[in-house]
Order: C-alpha cells, then structure tokens, then sequence
C-alpha cells in the first residue's frame, strides 16, 4: 500500500495546488473546491478531477466561501483520517444552509464504503462517488442538478481513470508529478480496507503510462514517481504477452529522455523481485530510497495480518537492496497493538528497528476497520497499551533517523531545488534522491523548482539535512 511514503500519515486536508486555477475568471465560469485527504493515490485523483472539471466549465479555488462545488475527497486507512472528512462534511452543512445552490460531492474511499448510506446519513452531500467514477463527475454534476442528489459507486473490472489526454493535463507541480500505474490491490491484509474501497488490482496500458510521461518531461517535468497500491505486482492482471512486469516498465519509464528522476511507491515486500532489485544498480536514475512497509517485526503477528512473509525473508529483501544499491536510504511503516500483539511480539518489532536501522518510519496504531477480517479479531490491544508503545517505537526510531542524517554530514548530495525556504532570503529547499528535506544557503543568484545542484551537509536535523550550496 501506499500511503504515508512521502507525506507522514498523510492525513492533513490539503487544498488542491493553485497552479491550475485559471488567471482570467470569466463570469460564466464557475468555483470548485477541492480538499483532498489521505495518500499520494487521493492526491492524484484530486488533480485529476481538477482537470476533468476545468473542462466542463469550473475553476478551482482555494476559498471554501466562493465555491459552487465542494468536493470532499476522503481516505478511510484509520479511523482518524475517516473523522476528519465526517467533520469537515459537518461543518459543511452550515455552508449549504447559507448557500442552498451549493454542490457537495464526497470523493474517495469513505464514499466507496458507505455509498448511498453517506447521503441517507448527511442530506446535506449531493454526490457520493467512488475513485473508479471519478471521470463521471460532470455528467453526475449535472444529475445533482436535476435531481438533487446521485451515487456512484460501481467497481469496475478495467482501468477506470481517463487515459492520457494531453489537453487533460493542464496546472499542478511544475517539475515533479504522480502517475497513476495501477489501480486497486489484491492482497487482503486482515487489517486493510483498500481491497473494498479500491477493488481488485488492474494495470493500467503501457503506452498510456509512457504517452503520460513523455508529455510531462516535454513540458519541463523532471521526477515522475509512479503509483498503486502495490506496484511490485503490476502487470499480473494482464495476460498480453508483450505486457511488462513492474521491472520492465521501471527501465522503458527510466529510459525516457529528460526523466531525471524516477520514484515509486509503494511496494508488499512478498512481491519485491531479485529483478526489481536489479534495477537499483542498474538504473542511474532511479532514486536510492526505497519504501518497504514491514508492520511488525514478529512472525505470529505478520501472519495474522495475512502479509504472506516472515521476518526472515523481509531481512534478505533488505539485504539484497543494500547489496544493490549500497546508498540506498529504506523507509517503513509500522502498526502497534495489532489483534493478540503480546509484549514479546512488540519487543520483535523494536528489535527490527536496531536490525535494519530504517532511515525513517511511520507507525500507528492498530485501528479497527469496519469490513476488515482483524476487526472480528479476539483479544483487541487496550488503547492505553497502544499508546504506550507507539511512544517507545517513535522515541527509538526518532534516535535511529537522526543517527541516519547524521551520516550525511561531510557528504556533498545532488539535491533536486523544490523552492525558497520560509527561513529568509538566501536560504532554499530541496531534496535529496534518498528523499530527505535538504534545506541550504546559496547566497548569490536565484534557483528554479527542479534544478539539480550540489550541497556540502553541515548539520542533521530531526526532520532534514541543512548545508551549503557547493558552486561548481
Ligand atoms: N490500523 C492502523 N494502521 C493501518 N494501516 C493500514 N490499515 C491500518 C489499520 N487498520 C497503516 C499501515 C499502512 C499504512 C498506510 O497505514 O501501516 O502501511
Ligand atoms: Fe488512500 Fe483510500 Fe487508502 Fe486512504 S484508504 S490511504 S485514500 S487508498
């Protein structure tokens, strides 16, 4: 699964990025509102249909106040990231009563799992529609508008996001974007609830995915990082037999002229290849950091989760991708006080850290989610038991991060410049091809969003790197 690779839990609502919104608004136009929750996949889905909708007549805004659509694009992971749609969906509910014209449309996972139900629950929301009808949101708009409401929430045995229009594909980051690879998952861990709210797995054309590529370096894209739930199985669906594996289509991606940098995420270790590993040596711009999410370090545990691997065998993937790629930085995620975890399962996990001495990892803890085999489980782990060991875990890796920074200093890293700093003139963001933030001085001149430069790291921060610019 894919959530929390780039962004901690990924939790925070965010605004739809502004570099879509059209400069000239023409009174026929009208507002969008999009606030997008949950993981890189939601993040996505959210430009997409900032796109879809931009052709059929609205601009998007980042003010709640002028819209004449909402669109509420929910994640249900935990149940912490579902509250804070419902609780932006409440206040909302104000805001129609103000506003009756209002359009409310709930996007993304919650709308899958509850369907009709949501909109018998809050008959404030206009539209309910899961991530494979996305595409269908103006014709639903315009059903909205005739009668009241609409729900769509069919899964669909083929990939269902809009193929690669190139008129499509206007706005959003100007030097690093997402594409979407596949959709769905077909592992059924006992605790998740993607396989319900993101069907079976289904790859998408490899044409489509390169035409997608090619057409984002040409307009100055420079890091494309390639997504689904689980990448490492893409193509298992298709039977073609020209169709590639996860590794063919990472080298026909990395041969694309002007990709600089090429990321994925995010990876079951059951289906992490010798082949894929491969690619880290062979591949210069393939970035060295790999996100393998572990969620326990004890084999009774990993079991009852259904993760159809054992400690042993996540030790040899790591093993074999360090032997790869020696500078390869390894990121996981982690779940504490799953169903039945006993203090010596606990006790597995934390020794797992010191073993692998991940470069970061985000934990949380077990959530019980409504359709899940785990939440039938017997023997639930107390909330107070959960919290404590979060604490540990995260006090320990916390230490184990920060002696990974430290082992950057002295070193000089190619940093791809994502903008100025908030910390004053001279002072610029970036990140390393390990992924760290790596924040910099560079007291002459001015940089762009996507240049490559060299910076000499002085010191390690909890969360960053922080150096100089190194002039060439
Ligand atoms: N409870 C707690 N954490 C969960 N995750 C997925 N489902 C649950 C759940 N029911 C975590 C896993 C996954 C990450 C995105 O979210 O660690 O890798
Ligand atoms: Fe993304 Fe849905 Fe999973 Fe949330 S539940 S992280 S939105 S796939």
């Amino acid at each position: 699964m894919l959530y929390s690779a780039i962004c901690p839990a990924g939790l925070a609502g965010k605004k739809y990025p502004t570099g879509i919104m059209s400069g000239i608004q023409s009174s026929k136009r009208r507002q969008a509102f999009i606030e997008t929750f949950g993981c890189q996949m939601n993040e996505r889905d959210s430009e997409i249909m900032g796109q879809i909708l931009h052709r059929s007549g609205y601009d998007l805004t980042p003010e709640l106040e002028v819209a004449d659509l909402v669109v509420v694009n929910t994640c249900s992971i935990r149940g912490k990231a579902e509250q804070k749609a419902m609780s932006l969906l409440g206040r909302l509910k104000h805001a129609k009563k103000k506003r009756p014209g209002l359009i409310i449309a709930v996007t993304g996972c919650v709308a899958q799992q509850e369907g009709a139900a949501l909109r018998e629950r809050m008959g404030h929301v206009n539209l309910v529609v899961g991530p494979q009808n996305i595409q269908r949101l103006p014709e639903l708009i315009r059903q909205a508008e005739v009668n009241g409401s609409a729900i769509a929430v069919e899964q669909s045995p083929v990939f269902s996001l809009p193929s690669f229009l190139p008129e499509l594909e206007r706005g959003g980051p100007s030097h690093k974007r997402f594409v979407t690879i596949m959709q769905g998952c077909n592992n059924f861990c006992t605790y998740c609830v993607v396989p319900y709210t993101r069907g079976r797995e289904v790859s998408r054309d490899p044409a489509d995915i390169l035409a997608e590529v090619h057409h984002l370096v040409a307009r100055g894209v420079r890091e494309i990082t390639l997504l689904g739930q689980n990448v490492n199985s893409y193509g298992q669906d298709r039977r073609e037999h020209d169709f590639p594996d996860f590794p063919g289509l990472l080298r026909r991606v990395a041969a694309e002229p002007g990709v600089l940098r090429l990321r994925f995420t995010t990876s079951n270790p059951k289906d992490l290849s010798p082949d894929l590993m491969r690619c880290f040596g062979e591949l210069t711009n393939l970035c060295p950091h790999f996100h393998l999410p572990v969620q326990s370090g004890s084999d009774s545990v990993l079991r009852r989760m259904n993760r159809k691997y054992n400690r042993r065998e996540y030790l040899e993937k790591v093993a074999g991708l360090r032997a790869a790629r020696a500078d390869i930085a390894i990121t996981t995620d982690i779940i504490v006080g799953f169903p039945g975890e006993s203090e010596a399962d606990f006790e597995a996990t934390m020794n797992l850290l010191e073993e692998v001495r991940y470069h970061g990892a985000f934990s949380f803890k077990y959530s019980d989610r409504p359709g899940t085999v785990s939440a039938g489980f017997d023997d639930k782990v107390e909330k107070v038991v959960k919290e404590a060991r979060l604490a540990r875990l995260q006090a320990r890796q916390q230490e184990i991060t920060m002696a990974r920074h430290r082992e950057y200093q002295g070193r000089v890293l190619e940093v791809m410049v994502e903008g100025e700093s908030r910390d004053g003139a001279g002072q610029w963001s970036g990140r390393a091809a390990s992924n760290q933030v790596v924040n910099f001085s560079a007291v002459e001149g001015r940089l762009a969003p996507g240049e490559m430069v060299k910076v000499i790291i002085e010191e390690a921060c909890q969360n960053s790197l922080r150096g100089v610019l190194v002039k060439e």
